[in-house]
């Protein structure tokens, strides 16, 4: 794992280390996306790729875009304008340190090279399959996906149903990258479609676990081992798993998510054990 993880950011430090760009942008680039996440979007299209026989270059340069997606949302998400937070994976955040013009360019940047590096890749390798895996990153990182659970984010609930408003805005604002990473990566490796189809419900119920257990360490996190502050979507009046159902629940409802996505698990022919350890850690994660 931590080889893996090695390989991720020196190649994502190598991918930003040549671009011709003036000076602070490339810094602020260079200090959110190597400033230490988790990788987990990265990890998960590598595993999912090698899990469904596949691999390869095309799938570390879809995995590094999908991480410099994730970054830029990251980046935009902790503006004033948006969460308004100071602290990421560890440090201040990207607008503390350069200023609110230069992390919206940061952001900007990250995404534009994300499709500069899928772009790349589908130079070297033009299959069907890889085009239609950088399809389904596009997708999800737009306006049907992480945006528009963005937009469902900073709108509050607008909806009469507000766990299903709930539900729906943690698919698309956490869940669909997700889904990108699993999915591109199965597509990649050739899976078939009755495979997609499990491996997509597995990435939903992924996110809602995921998200469920993002909204429970803003009120029960360690700010040293988050690296993000705590306390903040009570601050901002946000509708959360917590506000909706309080924190015994989220954590039984995370739990029936868990137990949802390892049936999709149990349907595979191929070995998930590792998929199954992922989702059950996010239960009692702390970071
Ligand atoms: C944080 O994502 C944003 C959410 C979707 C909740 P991560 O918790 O994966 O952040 P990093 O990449 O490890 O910093
Ligand atoms: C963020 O959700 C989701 C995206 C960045 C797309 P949050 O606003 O809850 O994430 P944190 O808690 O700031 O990491
Ligand atoms: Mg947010
Ligand atoms: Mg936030
Ligand atoms: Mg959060």
């Amino acid at each position: 794992m931590k080889a893996l993880l090695d390989k991720i950011n020196l190649e994502l430090e190598r991918r930003t280390d040549e671009i011709d760009a003036p000076k602070r942008i490339k810094e602020s680039v260079k200090y959110s996306l190597l400033a230490g996440g988790k990788r987990l979007r990265p990890v998960m299209l590598l595993k999912s790729a090698g899990m469904m026989g596949g691999g390869g270059e095309t799938a570390m340069a879809f995995a590094c875009a999908l991480e410099m997606i994730h970054t830029y949302s990251l980046i935009h998400d902790d503006l004033p304008v948006m969460d308004n937070d100071e602290l990421r994976r560890g440090k201040p955040t990207n607008h503390v340190l350069f200023g609110e013009a230069l992390a919206l360019l940061a952001g900007d940047a990250l995404l534009n090279l994300a499709y500069e590096t899928i772009l790349n890749a589908l130079m070297h390798d033009p299959s069907a399959q890889a085009i239609s895996a950088a399809a389904v990153i596009a997708r999800a990182a737009g306006m049907n996906g992480m945006i528009g659970g963005q937009v469902l984010d900073v709108d509050g609930a607008q909806e009469q149903d507000e766990a299903l408003a709930l539900k729906e805005m943690h698919l698309k604002k956490t869940g669909a990258l997700f889904e990108a990473a699993v999915l591109a990566g199965a597509i990649l490796a050739g899976a078939k479609e009755e495979e997609i189809a499990l491996l997509r419900e597995y990435a939903h119920n992924f996110g809602m676990v995921f998200q469920i257990t993002d909204d429970i360490l803003d009120v029960t996190g360690d700010v040293k081992v988050l690296g993000k502050s705590i306390g903040k979507d009570e601050a901002a009046n946000k509708v959360t798993y917590v506000s909706v159902y309080g924190l015994e629940r989220a954590r039984e409802l995370a739990i029936e998510h868990v137990h949802k996505a390892n049936d999709c698990l149990d349907k595979l022919q191929a070995d998930s054990s590792y998929f199954k350890q992922l989702i059950q850690g996010l239960i009692d994660r702390d970071r």
